[in-house]
């Protein structure tokens, strides 16, 4: 442990597994004096959170839509009232979204853009004052490389993403004069629950075929891991990126490179 996060209190959304687990435990080990573990799925959440105080740390499971404006304000209000600030937020929380632009329904392009862009919305606003107030902070929010190149038969996704990215733009704008940094990641695949169902499709049923299909993407020749995502989410949070705001940041194995 090397205490980059010595006292901080953090929130990350989706951190029930995948790249939201793995960040919340990251920064829970590297000092975080607390971590809101928030979910949609309750047992998850827990899951991870007693993992954390298992390790002698300290976390809060909460279960919450982050699509919903109501209970992100209620996520926030319950954070506020235990721990009295927020430094970090990571709005990870996402979904996937399959479909062209001919196929895809309305309803997958509700859903995507409800939790991917109006979550993270509804996170940082649910922040924003607290920070601004504070004069400092650090929002790190999670885009994809479907964001900056296109992605076959997931129109809804790429759209939501980008839409991410450009949320990210304007709030650094907004926010750094008063301190508070955003920044946002963009991961490659990465081998998650939420990923397994994609990689199925692509193989035409074949899990296996489907995660070859799409390694070869990757120049560095493998998927990514929730780890190696969650690191970087750690040095956004960090002050070694404290020149660091508005940010678009590619984690990819090289896969935008080319
Ligand atoms: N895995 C990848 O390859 C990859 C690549 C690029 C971007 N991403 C993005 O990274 C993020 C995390 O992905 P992951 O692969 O770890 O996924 P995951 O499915 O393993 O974890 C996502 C978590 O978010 C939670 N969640 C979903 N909707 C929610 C909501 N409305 N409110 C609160 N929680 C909700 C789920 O319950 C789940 O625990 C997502 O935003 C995803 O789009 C993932």
């Amino acid at each position: 442990m090397t205490g980059r996060l010595d006292g901080k209190i953090a929130v990350v959304t989706g951190a029930g597994s995948g790249i939201g687990r793995a960040a919340a435990t990251l920064f829970a080990r590297e000092g975080a004096a607390a971590v809101a573990v928030v979910d949609l799925a309750e047992a998850a959440a827990r899951e991870t959170a007693a993992a954390i105080e298992a390790a002698g740390g300290t976390a809060r499971a909460i279960s919450a839509d982050i699509s919903d404006p109501g209970q992100v304000e209620a996520v926030f209000d319950a954070v506020l009232r235990d721990f009295g600030t927020v430094d970090v937020l990571y709005n990870n929380a996402g979904v996937n979204s399959a479909g062209s632009v001919t196929d895809a329904t309305d309803d997958d392009w509700e859903r995507a853009f409800a939790v991917n862009a109006r979550g993270t919305f509804l996170c940082s606003r649910a922040v924003a004052r607290t920070m601004t107030a504070a004069g400092h902070g650090s929002i790190i929010n999670q885009g994809s490389v479907a964001a900056l190149v296109g992605v076959a038969n997931f129109a809804s996704y790429c759209a939501s993403k980008g839409a991410v990215v450009a949320l990210t733009r304007s709030m650094a704008i907004d926010l750094s004069p008063h301190g508070v940094r955003v920044n946002v990641i963009c991961p490659g695949t990465v081998y998650t629950p939420l990923m397994e169902p994609m990689l199925t499709a692509r193989g035409g049923g074949d899990l296996a075929r489907g995660l070859a299909m799409t390694t070869v993407k990757y120049p560095i020749g493998r998927l990514g891991t929730p780890e190696e995502i969650a690191a970087v989410a750690l040095f956004l949070a960090s002050d070694d990126s404290s020149f660091m705001t508005g940010s678009v940041i590619a984690a990819d194995g090289g896969m935008t490179a080319g």
